[in-house]
């Protein structure tokens, strides 16, 4: 049995506690969140007798063996860190933390601690990732050479800390750029990136003027203010020769929301979002091919599942995590590229 704590129980915390209740290896046994009311409700909702206001003292728990962390993403490498050090496992949400130096010390520390660290890049364990993955794997797709990828929000700045560039490290690119990038990635078999050239604009701000359509907001909303890019661009070249182009927008004048995620081969090529589909070619003609599986969509809740189950396996040593430290090292590496090259007007190495 594995005791777990949840560090942070604002929006995303639902989507670790409750499979984390619904796993039979697991025992939700501490919360943590500085807000105390938040602390409170999430305690007396899930039964969790243990609450603190500091991270510190869950950490000092001796009881706890394994932490979800669920803050602002600033946070992330410090509270990691301190829980490696603590001996406790780690299931970090994304993005790994928000500077390369930071990423380079919590891989240091997972290395001392000889504990798991799993990112949260929860797309790669959902359903249809996997089918695809298989397909990749059985040389279906041939060489993956081009992929692209877009999150666009014509109107979704969550406020509060996702807005504020100290506490998120950046915008769309942080926060949806870090899936874009990392399933595109993952799924082309992890080339390493060389260079990168990438754009921000702050054009439009959170566009809090406009009425009539809801979004996703931060616990703690806040639109007054606003120092994150509202659009993100970035192409990214890899050594093996295959390239990658990402954009994604917090708020952006188009005519709806769009999601794809898109890769291509010598063999064939594939469609990941906004629904699975596939193609290639049979005897001189193009075929395309529909998995017939229950969802062709992303599936928010059943990705977390696995996430979580992939988690407290690999802390009891009966799994491997698809997502470790190294990974999310490599992913700060072409987000926080992408902003330099933005900052500087032209493509840099990595
Ligand atoms: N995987 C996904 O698809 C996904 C989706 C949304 C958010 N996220 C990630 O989850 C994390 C949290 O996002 P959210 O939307 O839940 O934000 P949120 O603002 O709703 O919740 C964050 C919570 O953390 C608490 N907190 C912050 N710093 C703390 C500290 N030092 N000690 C204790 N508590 C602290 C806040 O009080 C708040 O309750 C972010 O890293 C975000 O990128 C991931």
């Amino acid at each position: 049995m594995l005791n777990v704590g949840v560090i942070g129980l604002g929006s995303i915390s639902d989507f670790h506690v409750k499979p984390y209740a619904a796993n039979s290896e697991a025992k939700l046994f501490a919360f943590c969140d500085m807000n105390k009311d938040r602390l409170d409700t999430a305690g007396k909702l899930y039964d969790v007798q243990s609450l603190y206001t500091s991270y510190e003292d869950l950490l000092a728990d001796q009881n706890v063996d394994a932490v979800s962390i669920c803050t602002w993403n600033a946070t992330h490498a410090e509270i990691a860190i301190a829980a490696l050090k603590a001996g406790k496992h780690v299931l970090v949400e994304k993005p790994l933390c928000t500077t390369v130096e930071d990423a380079k010390r919590v891989e240091d520390a997972v290395k001392a601690s000889g504990k798991i660290l799993q990112v949260g890049f929860v797309r790669r364990y959902a359903k249809n990732t996997k089918l695809v993955k298989s397909f990749l794997d059985n040389g279906d797709f041939g060489e993956l050479y081009y992929a692209k990828a877009s999150c666009i929000r014509r109107l979704g700045n969550p406020g509060g800390w996702f807005s504020d560039k100290d506490r998120s490290g950046g915008g769309p690119l942080m926060d949806l750029g870090v899936h874009m990038i990392d399933i595109c990635w993952y799924l082309m078999g992890k080339p390493k990136p060389v260079s990168v050239s990438g754009h921000t604009y702050s054009k439009l701000g959170n566009r809090s003027n406009i009425q009539n359509l809801s979004f996703y907001k931060a616990s703690d909303f806040d639109a007054s203010l606003n120092s994150v890019e509202d659009l993100a661009t970035a192409l990214i070249r890899f050594e093996n020769g295959a390239s990658l182009y990402v954009d994604v927008s917090f708020t952006l004048h188009a005519v709806k929301d769009d999601v794809s995620v898109k890769l291509y081969g010598d063999k064939g090529g594939l469609e990941l979002e906004p629904q699975l589909m596939m193609t290639t070619e049979r005897h001189d003609t193009i075929i395309n091919i529909t998995p017939q599986i229950d969802h062709l969509n992303f599936q928010f809740e059943e990705a977390f599942q696995s996430e979580i189950d992939y988690f407290v396996a690999s802390c009891l040593g009966k799994a491997t995590t698809l997502s470790p430290v190294e990974d999310g090292v490599e992913v700060i590496k072409m987000l926080c590229g992408a902003y330099e090259s933005a900052s500087l007007g032209k493509e840099i190495l990595l």
